[in-house]
C-alpha cells in the first residue's frame, strides 16, 4: 500500500462535523477524499462503526460494520447497523480502496445521539405562571451538587421564544437567539451542549434568562400569533468517572424571578434596566429567598426535535465609520453598511440615566435617523433599545432577545460627546458555513456580490426572512427566488431542510399552504409563485446536495402542492395569486400579469414534480406530470404568446419562459430575439421584480448574449446594482428606486430585501462556470463565461465531494483556466472560444487532447485533479 497517495477527511453525519444531538435513527454518513493524484475515484469502502474510541482501535466494531462495499458512494451513505440509541456516541472511521491495492483509512470520528423518545425527556416545561408581566424577561435558577469527577455531562434544553442560559455565571455556548423559530404547535428545537467544562465539584446553579421571541409576539399580526408565556424545558446528566449518573431536570423545584430586562419583543425592541440586575443569581450561593417557585406550564404542541441547523451567533463586529450630532445631545453613529443584529454599548453614568438607541437604515437630509423604511403602517415604533444605567462604572449592553436592520444608531441619553468605543455593531445571523468564493477584476461585479451577500446574511435568522426591519418573515416566493444563490454561497443544507419542514408544518396547521412560515402569520393561502417552493427547493437540495432523503420524505407534499394548483386551474389556466414584485417604479409588476407567473409557476411544479418522480422511481407518476406540464405549456402558450411580437410581453416574462423550457421549440430563438431587444431598447436596463431579476442574466447568457447580460449587470443609471451602490445602498433594497424620490412618507420599502438576489447564483454558475451535471456535483461542468473586460474570475464552491475551482484569467491574447476537480467525481470541461483555436494544456494533463475536445463536441471529459489549459483567443 502506498500511504502518501490520498487522504480521507471531513467525516460527516448528516453533514455535520462532530455533532452532539443528532436525531434521526438511520443518518447518513459523508467523507471527502483528497489527493493530488488525477482521475482518483473510490472504488470500494468500508465503514466501521463503534460504541467507544477503544473498541473501534481494536477492531471490535459492535454497532456496525460495513464489510467491503465495492461502490464509488462517499457521500449520504445511509447507517445501517444497530438501532441507535438516545445519548448514544457513535465513534467511527472509514476506509477507502481507490484500486485493488491502494487503500487509506480515515482518522476517528464520532457523533452522538440526541433524545430520540417523548420518555427520555423527565423535565418539566416550567415558567412563572401568574407572576409572569408580559414582555417582561423571566430569570430561572437551580442549585445542584456535583459530588464525584465528571466524566460526561450534557445539557438538553429548549427556552421558548428565546433563551440564554449560563453555567456558574458563565453563558452556555455561544447561540444567541435560540431556539430557531419554528411553528410551535408542530415542533420545538432543542440544543445539546457539552456542559462538562463548565461544571466544577461542589455546588454549581444553572441561570437561564427567557425571552418572547416568536413564541410570545403580541404586537404585530395581531394577537392570533401568539402561543403562549414563555417557557423552559431542562434536562442536565451527569455520568461520573466512576459509572454513576445523575439528571437535574426543570420541574417546581426551580426559582424565577422577573429579570433586569423589563421589555423584549421582536419587533419593537428591548429594555435594560441594570439597576435591576441581581448580581450572581446565576451563581451558586445566591440568596434567592425571594425569587418565586415557578409554576408547571402547559407542554407547547409540537413534537421536541434536536435543532440540526446551524444556530445563529454573534458573526461580524463593526467599528464606527462616522459618528455625528445632528441635533444637540443626539449622536449618530454610522457603522458604514447595512445589517441585522445589535450594538454593544459601553457607558459610563448616573444611577437611573436613560442611553436611547434607536436603528435606521437610513438619514433624512436634516441628518437624524429616517425610520420610514423600518415601521409598518400598522407598527409606529421604530426599532429601539434603552439601556438604564446603573450608576457603577463602566456598564455594557448588548440586547439578547431582540435584532434590528440598521446602518446607523441614533444615541441620546449620553452626556458627552462619544468617541469610537462607546458604540460598536455587531452582526448577527444564522452561522452557515462558508461554501462559495466568487472574486473578478471588475470592482463593480465584487461590490455587487457583496451587495448580495450582506442582503442575504442580514435575512439568515433560523429562517430566511423579507427583511431584518419589517416584517421579519419567512415568505415562501422570496426564499425560493433566492435558494440556489444561498446554496452556491453556504453549505446550508440543514437550513433549507428546516425550511421545508416549515412549510409542510405550516400546511398541517392551516389546512393549506401559505404565503409565510413558520408560525401563525400566515398572510394567506400560498400564491403559485410562492407556494412552489414545496417542490423547487426540495429538488435544488437534491441538485446540490444529492439530498435525496428530503424528496422522499416530502414527495407527498410535493405532488399534493402540483395537484392543489391543479384543482385550482381552468383549462390549465390559473388566475389566483401575486406575481413578479417591486419593478422599477411600482409594486406589482403590471406588464406582467399575476396569471401569467401562476400559470408559470404551475409549469414548473408539474415539470419538477414529474422529475422528481423520475429520481424517486414512480414511473407512473412521472407520465402523469409530464402529461400535465404538455398541457399547461400548451394552454400557456395560447394565452399568453403574442405571435407577432414573438413575446410574452415583458423581460420577467420571456426570461422565466425560457428558462423553464415553457417556449414552444420553434418559437426559442424568437422569445431570446425579443428578450435581447427588450433589453437594448430599455439602454441595458432591467424592468424585472424579484423574479425576472433572477432570470434575465441567466437566459442571456445561455443563449449566447452574455455582452447584453454584462451590460445590464454593470449598469450605473436607474434601474440597476451599480445604480444602488453610487447611492450608498449597502444590502439590495424592496424598491429598485432605494427610498429615494418616492413621495411615500411611511412605508417607503426595506433596504435589505434578499428576494433580488436571485442573479448570484449565475456569477458561479455563470461566470466562474461551476455547474452541478449529476446531483452533489459528482459530475461537474467547469463552463466559464468571460464577458465585458472582466481579465479575470476566481470562482469556487465547496461540494460535498470537496472543493471545486474555476481560477481564469485573460492575457496577452490567452485564455487561461486553473480548475480543480475533486476526488471521486468527474467533469466537463467546456472553454469559451472556438474549438478549432489551439488549445495548449497544462503540464499535468498529457491525458487531454484537442482531438477528445472536438470529439466530444466542445468538451473536455477530465477526472479529478488539478488542470490548467492554455487557450488563444
Ligand atoms: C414582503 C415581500 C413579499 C411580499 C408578498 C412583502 O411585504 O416584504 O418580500 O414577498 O410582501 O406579498
Amino acid at each position: 500500500m502506498k500511504n502518501n497517495l490520498f487522504v480521507i477527511n471531513e467525516l460527516r453525519c448528516e453533514n455535520l462535523q462532530e455533532f452532539i444531538g443528532i436525531d434521526c435513527i438511520k443518518p447518513r454518513l459523508s467523507w471527502k477524499i483528497q489527493s493530488q493524484l488525477h482521475e482518483v475515484k473510490q472504488k470500494d469502502y468500508k465503514i466501521m462503526v463503534s460504541s467507544t474510541k477503544k473498541k473501534l482501535i481494536e477492531e471490535d466494531y459492535d454497532l456496525w460494520d460495513s464489510g467491503k462495499i465495492t461502490d464509488d458512494r462517499s457521500v449520504n451513505v445511509e447507517y445501517k447497523g444497530e438501532t441507535l440509541n438516545s445519548r448514544e456516541t457513535c465513534y467511527w472511521k472509514v476506509k477507502v480502496w481507490i484500486s485493488d491495492y491502494v487503500y487509506k483509512e480515515s482518522e476517528i470520528a464520532y457523533w452522538e445521539m440526541g433524545l430520540l423518545n417523548k420518555e427520555d425527556w423527565q423535565g418539566q416545561w416550567i415558567g412563572m405562571g401568574k407572576r409572569y408581566k408580559q414582555s417582561w424577561s423571566p430569570l430561572f435558577r437551580k442549585e445542584f451538587f456535583v459530588s464525584k469527577e465528571v466524566k460526561k455531562a450534557r445539557i438538553y434544553l429548549t427556552g421558548l421564544g428565546y433563551y440564554e442560559a449560563s453555567m456558574n455565571g458563565t453563558k452556555i455556548g455561544d447561540h444567541v437567539l435560540e431556539p430557531a423559530q419554528t411553528d410551535y404547535d408542530v415542533r420545538v428545537f432543542y440544543t445539546t451542549y457539552d456542559i462538562a467544562s463548565y461544571l466544577k465539584k461542589g455546588n454549581n446553579a444553572i441561570g437561564i434568562m427567557l425571552g418572547d421571541g416568536w413564541y410570545n409576539q403580541t404586537r404585530m399580526w395581531k394577537h392570533k400569533v401568539m402561543y403562549g408565556n414563555p417557557r423552559l424545558l431542562c434536562q442536565i446528566e451527569i455520568e461520573y468517572e466512576d459509572g454513576a449518573k445523575e439528571v437535574i431536570f426543570s420541574n417546581t423545584s426551580w426559582k424565577c424571578s422577573l429579570g433586569p430586562i423589563v421589555l423584549n419583543h421582536v419587533y419593537n425592541g428591548e429594555t435594560y434596566d441594570s439597576r435591576m440586575v441581581q448580581s450572581g443569581w446565576n451563581f451558586p450561593g445566591f440568596n434567592d429567598e425571594e425569587w418565586f417557585m415557578t409554576q408547571i406550564e402547559s407542554k407547547p404542541g409540537g413534537a421536541l426535535a434536536s435543532q440540526m441547523m446551524p444556530p445563529i451567533k454573534t458573526m461580524e463586529f463593526i467599528d464606527p465609520v462616522n459618528i455625528s450630532e445632528p441635533q444637540n445631545h443626539v449622536f449618530v453613529f454610522d457603522f458604514g453598511h447595512n445589517l441585522a443584529g445589535w450594538t454593544k454599548l459601553t457607558v459610563e453614568g448616573v444611577a437611573g440615566a436613560e442611553i436611547t438607541i434607536r436603528y435606521a437604515e437610513s438619514l433624512s437630509e436634516n441628518g437624524m435617523i429616517n425610520t420610514n423604511s423600518c415601521s409598518l403602517k400598522n407598527l409606529f415604533i421604530p426599532q429601539t433599545h434603552r439601556y438604564i444605567i446603573k450608576g457603577e462604572g463602566k456598564e455594557i449592553y448588548e440586547a439578547r432577545f431582540n435584532y434590528s436592520g440598521f446602518r446607523y444608531a441614533e444615541v441620546t441619553g449620553l452626556t458627552c460627546k462619544p468617541d469610537i468605543s462607546v458604540l460598536k455593531a455587531i452582526a448577527v445571523y444564522t452561522d452557515l458555513e462558508e461554501s462559495g468564493e466568487f472574486e473578478s477584476s471588475n470592482g463593480d461585479i465584487n461590490k455587487i456580490h457583496q451587495m448580495a451577500r450582506h442582503t442575504i446574511t442580514s435575512n439568515l435568522q433560523g429562517n430566511i426572512t423579507d427583511c431584518p426591519i419589517r416584517e421579519k418573515c419567512g415568505w415562501l416566493g422570496d426564499a425560493m427566488i433566492v435558494s440556489d444563490s444561498i446554496m452556491y454561497n453556504w453549505n446550508s443544507v440543514h437550513f433549507w431542510e428546516k425550511f421545508v419542514k416549515d412549510i409542510e408544518s405550516s400546511r398541517k396547521v392551516n389546512g393549506q399552504w401559505t404565503m409565510v412560515v413558520p408560525g401563525k402569520r400566515t398572510c394567506g393561502e400560498a400564491a403559485p409563485a410562492w407556494g412552489t417552493a414545496q417542490v423547487t427547493i426540495p429538488l435544488l437540495l437534491y441538485i446540490f446536495y444529492e439530498d435525496k432523503w428530503i424528496l422522499k420524505d416530502q414527495y407527498q407534499a410535493i405532488k399534493d402542492w402540483t395537484d392543489h394548483l391543479r384543482s385550482r386551474c381552468e383549462a390549465y389556466l390559473i388566475s389566483f395569486g401575486i406575481g413578479d414584485w417591486w419593478y422599477p417604479g411600482g409594486r406589482e409588476n403590471l406588464d406582467v400579469p399575476h396569471d401569467l407567473i401562476s400559470t408559470a409557476y404551475f409549469f414548473q411544479s408539474a415539470t419538477q414534480t414529474a422529475e422528481i418522480a423520475k429520481i424517486l422511481g414512480f414511473e407512473e407518476d412521472y407520465q402523469k406530470y409530464t402529461i400535465l406540464s404538455h398541457k399547461i405549456k400548451k394552454a400557456f402558450n395560447k394565452r399568453y404568446f403574442n405571435k407577432g411580437k414573438n413575446s410574452y410581453g415583458s423581460q420577467t416574462a420571456d426570461s422565466f419562459a425560457l428558462k423553464i423550457k415553457l417556449v414552444e421549440e420553434s418559437y426559442v430563438q424568437k422569445v431570446v430575439k425579443a428578450l435581447v431587444k427588450s433589453i437594448r431598447d430599455e439602454g441595458f436596463h432591467l424592468t424585472t421584480g424579484h423574479i425576472g431579476t433572477k432570470y434575465v442574466f441567466e437566459v442571456l447568457t445561455d443563449f449566447g448574449y452574455k455582452e447584453e447580460a454584462y451590460k445590464t449587470l454593470v449598469q450605473s443609471g436607474y434601474p440597476g446594482f451599480v445604480y444602488l451602490i453610487n447611492k450608498g445602498y449597502t444590502t439590495l433594497p424592496e424598491r429598485w428606486e432605494g427610498d429615494q424620490d418616492y413621495g411615500v412618507p411611511r412605508n417607503t420599502g426595506s433596504l435589505n430585501h434578499p428576494f433580488k438576489c436571485g442573479f448570484d447564483a449565475w456569477l458561479f454558475s455563470h461566470l466562474a462556470g461551476i455547474r452541478p451535471l449529476k446531483p452533489g456535483f459528482k459530475e461537474i461542468m467547469i463552463k466559464p463565461t468571460p464577458m465585458g473586460d472582466i481579465k479575470w474570475i476566481k470562482g469556487s464552491f465547496d461540494s460535498i465531494y470537496g472543493k471545486i475551482r474555476s481560477h481564469w484569467r485573460m492575457d496577452k491574447g490567452i485564455f487561461e483556466i486553473d480548475a480543480t476537480i475533486p476526488a471521486n467525481t468527474t467533469a466537463k470541461i467546456v472553454l469559451p472560444f472556438d474549438s478549432d483555436v489551439a488549445i495548449m494544456c497544462g503540464e499535468n494533463i498529457s491525458c487531454v487532447k484537442k482531438e477528445t475536445y472536438t470529439k466530444n463536441g466542445g468538451y473536455i471529459d477530465v477526472g479529478s485533479g488539478v488542470y490548467s489549459f492554455k487557450q488563444k483567443l
